[in-house]
């Protein structure tokens, strides 16, 4: 098997000074890779700011001979981040998509600060580096993306509604910048880790943070960002050593004559069939095309046929559904 490699490349990691975003970093450098290692030093429930949480990486990865600078700069200012790279290395090939905060209450108690807080750092951060490097990965025809789940953002979590709504949207956002890069030899892809980092440190046993080493992130996180590798919007899950791939599942699902006849008490009625995950019949859309339900529905018939049943034809307009 040969080593993926990352020479001449230059890898963009957010939220590096620690945990998983420093596992990142020193992979990467290790493989070759120019390391802009972006952190502002925040506190978990990101307060604070210190320059040493990055230098203190740069400093490791120099040390064992490789390249890399730090980054200051919030997330949310992701064009500054941009700049670092191309002001230090000339380029920006793969954008590690990873610093995090976390700020845990229950919904009752959860303020709009909270909610806020959380979705500037995992959604308009990640939005921020992006826009702002989409140009020159479009100019250059390459780039990798990693966006960083949660298997809250997946499942949902008590307690963690800001997070696990920010973590769903970054899933959201890394498939439609998969559609968006195909052309330019763009990908993104998401992943939901779980390591022992200071975030699970005061949610996990000692024993099993021990065996979640951030470390056993890295090789996914690397093949997915290799030049070789054009796998796009995709979702693993990933801890311990183990990987899962994820897709969505939908049932058969019921027709309903698009009539009067179409009651919430004929949803009732159906409801058991609507819901059955059981049936043969399962199937797996992985685009908006795969639902098939113009072929299928009354109410589509409806909208592409006219009053003799001739098609209805929408050539050359622009649709937007909302
Ligand atoms: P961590 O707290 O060790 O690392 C996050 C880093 O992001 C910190 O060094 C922090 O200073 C930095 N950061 C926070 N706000 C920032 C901002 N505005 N700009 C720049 N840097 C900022 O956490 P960990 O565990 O390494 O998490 C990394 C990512 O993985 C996060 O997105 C987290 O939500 C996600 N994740 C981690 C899991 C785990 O099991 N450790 C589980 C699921 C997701």
């Amino acid at each position: 098997m040969s080593e993926l490699r990352f020479d001449n490349r230059v890898v963009v990691v957010t939220g590096a000074g620690g945990g998983l975003g420093k596992a990142y970093s020193l992979f990467f450098a290790s493989r070759g890779a120019k390391v802009v290692v972006n952190d502002l030093g925040a506190g978990l429930k990101g307060e604070g700011v210190s320059a040493s949480a990055a230098d203190l990486v740069v400093e490791e990865i120099k040390k064992a001979g490789g390249s890399a600078v730090a980054d200051y700069n919030n997330v949310l200012e992701g064009h500054k981040i941009v700049e670092t790279a191309i002001k230090a290395f000339g380029r920006i090939d793969v954008i590690i998509c990873n610093a995090g905060i976390l700020r845990d209450k229950s919904f009752k108690s959860m303020t709009d600060k909270d909610w806020d807080d959380v979705f500037n750092v995992h959604l308009h951060g990640s939005y921020a580096i992006v826009k702002a490097a989409w140009p020159l990965l479009r100019k250059q025809k390459f780039g990798r993306i990693i966006m960083t789940s949660s298997a809250a953002g997946i499942y949902g979590n008590f307690g963690q509604a800001n997070y696990s709504a920010a973590k769903q949207a970054v899933v959201g956002f890394s498939n439609s910048l998969a559609y968006e890069g195909a052309k330019y030899n763009i990908t993104s892809n998401a992943i939901a880790p779980l390591a022992a980092s200071r975030m699970t440190a005061t949610v996990m046993p000692q024993e099993l943070l021990e065996a979640l080493k951030p470390e056993f992130i890295a090789p996914l996180v690397a093949f997915l960002t290799h030049e070789e590798t054009k796998q796009s919007g995709g979702l693993y899950e990933i801890g311990a050593g183990k990987i899962t791939a994820h897709r969505w599942q939908a049932t058969e699902g019921v027709v309903f004559k698009a009539d009067e006849s179409f009651t919430p008490a004929a949803v009732k009625a159906k409801f058991a069939e609507i819901d059955n995950f059981d049936s043969p019949a399962v199937y797996y859309p992985t685009s908006m095309k795969d639902n098939d339900w113009l072929g299928k529905l009354e109410v589509a018939k409806a909208l592409t046929t006219n009053s003799k049943g001739e098609e209805l034809r929408y050539d050359g307009q622009v649709a937007v559904v909302t």
